[in-house]
């Protein structure tokens, strides 16, 4: 028999190499495109085969410079997948198919039904629509997943983004302006904060506040990395929801991890990689904090504020309500992960050695990671402000307002970022 031709076509940086030809002709490829890039260093494309369109994704050994990057934990992607599937089959029916798995040396791949969709939330989705998705999609999660199989959380010391902070500093002190890491404070979008260092010790060393960020109650399964780019709409409408790429966690996990990743797609991730943010920044001059001041570019100025009705609409929910009951700094904890997560996507920028290809309009890897780093540091010091304040003792969502949007004429007119 014989097999087609298979057409490769590169992305615009000519990376085609990175589908691995013998995969190609075991797939019995007519055509490979590569799909929209994610937050890995994985590459996903779309593979026309006599049998279907597939959605491939291959991990080339070596992509990412970061721990957590490398194939064995690509692998449980799948694995996760799969199980999924296989152990809670109402959560399973939300989650894409994996159709084969490959490892090989130097790389490996998972397959999956090509899903014709799109985002099911983004910052061009109809806000109305946006609400709707976002609530029919997490009460199916919350109440078929989440609440479903719980059980008492082991007291772990650190937060896991923190710990995922710490063992990937080194990068950020790789390629991050030297005054966001380390030093006297900075002003951020007119609010004073400690550079990442200092910033990440005084939490550490702060057990009443670690003691509060606990989980009491861990479920399965969990996401894991549920950016809202993972959440695909396609069907008539856009009624039928698929998730993708999730952590590959083993076990029970924080539902709120969850909730921080949606939410940080929201203020911060969706906008910056589309739009890019403006940058303005002023040293440090006679004793002044030096300032950063960040602002988004792009047209979709409301997106935040549908972050923090997400917030709200997870506490209406049987699910929110009964972790209010359990777990009443379930908010405050959602605020850290969200300014811990900040940094990991940081992180992840900065981690690929072959970045994609990107419009000359389209921010680097380096300016998406410092503007990560600044509105990080942010969010954290909202975060421990809150802890000490509403948050701490009424159980509210702490202030996770970025500043990305305020208006940038009250920054000049006072010069160095303070607002009044
Ligand atoms: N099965 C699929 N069908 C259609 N598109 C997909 C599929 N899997 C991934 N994609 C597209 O590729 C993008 C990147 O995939 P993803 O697995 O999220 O990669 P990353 O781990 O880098 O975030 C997704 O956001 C989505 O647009
Ligand atoms: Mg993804």
């Amino acid at each position: 028999m014989s097999l087609p031709a298979t057409t490769v076509v590169a992305d615009a940086g000519g990376s085609a190499t990175s589908f691995p030809p013998h995969l190609a002709r075991e797939l019995r490829a007519s055509s490979v495109h590569p799909l929209p890039h994610g937050t890995s260093p994985a590459r996903v494309w779309r593979v026309v085969t006599p049998e279907g369109d597939l959605a491939v994704k291959v991990l080339q050994q070596g992509a990412g410079i970061a721990d957590g990057q490398d194939i064995d934990s690509f692998l449980r992607e799948p694995a996760q997948i799969r199980r999924v599937h296989h152990e809670v089959p109402a959560i399973g029916a939300l989650y894409v198919d994996v159709l084969g798995q490959w490892q090989r040396p130097g790389w490996a791949a998972y397959a999956m039904p090509y899903v014709a969709g799109s985002p099911a939330v983004a910052p061009a989705t109809a806000r109305g629509d946006a609400r709707d998705r976002l609530h029919r999609v997490f009460t199916s999660l919350t109440e078929h997943g989440y609440a479903r199989s719980r059980r008492h959380a082991a007291t772990t010391l650190r937060p896991p983004e923190l710990a995922l902070v710490r063992k990937r500093l080194w990068i950020l002190q790789r390629h991050v302006p030297r005054e966001l890491l380390d030093g006297p404070p900075v002003r951020i979008n007119g609010r004073v904060c400690r550079p990442l260092v200092p910033l990440l010790q005084s939490i550490e060393r702060d057990a009443g506040l670690l003691r509060k960020l606990w989980p009491r109650l861990v479920s399965y399964p969990v996401h894991g990395e549920l950016d809202l780019a993972d959440l695909l709409a396609s069907g008539p409408g856009g009624g039928r929801f698929t998730l993708l790429d999730p952590r590959g966690t083993r076990g029970y996990g924080d539902p709120v991890d969850d909730f921080a990743h949606v939410l940080f797609s929201m203020t911060v991730l969706d906008r910056a990689v589309a739009d890019g943010v403006r940058t303005w920044h002023t040293a440090r001059t006679g004793g002044k904090p030096a300032s950063w001041v960040l602002r988004s570019v792009g047209p979709h100025r409301g997106y935040p504020q549908l972050g923090e009705w997400f917030v709200g609409m997870l506490g209406r929910l049987p699910f929110g309500a009964e972790l209010s009951r359990v777990d009443p700094h379930w908010r405050l904890r959602l605020a850290f992960a969200h300014g811990f997560h900040a940094l990991v996507e940081a992180t992840a920028r900065l981690s690929e050695r072959n970045p994609p290809p990107r419009p000359a309009w389209a921010p680097g890897p380096e300016a998406l990671a410092t503007t990560f780093v600044a509105l990080g540091l942010r969010l954290l010091e909202q975060a421990v402000a809150g802890a000490g304040g509403r948050a701490g003792r009424d159980g509210e969502l702490p202030d996770v307002s970025t500043g990305l949007d305020d208006d940038t004429g009250v920054v000049w007119r006072y010069g160095d970022g303070r607002r009044r």
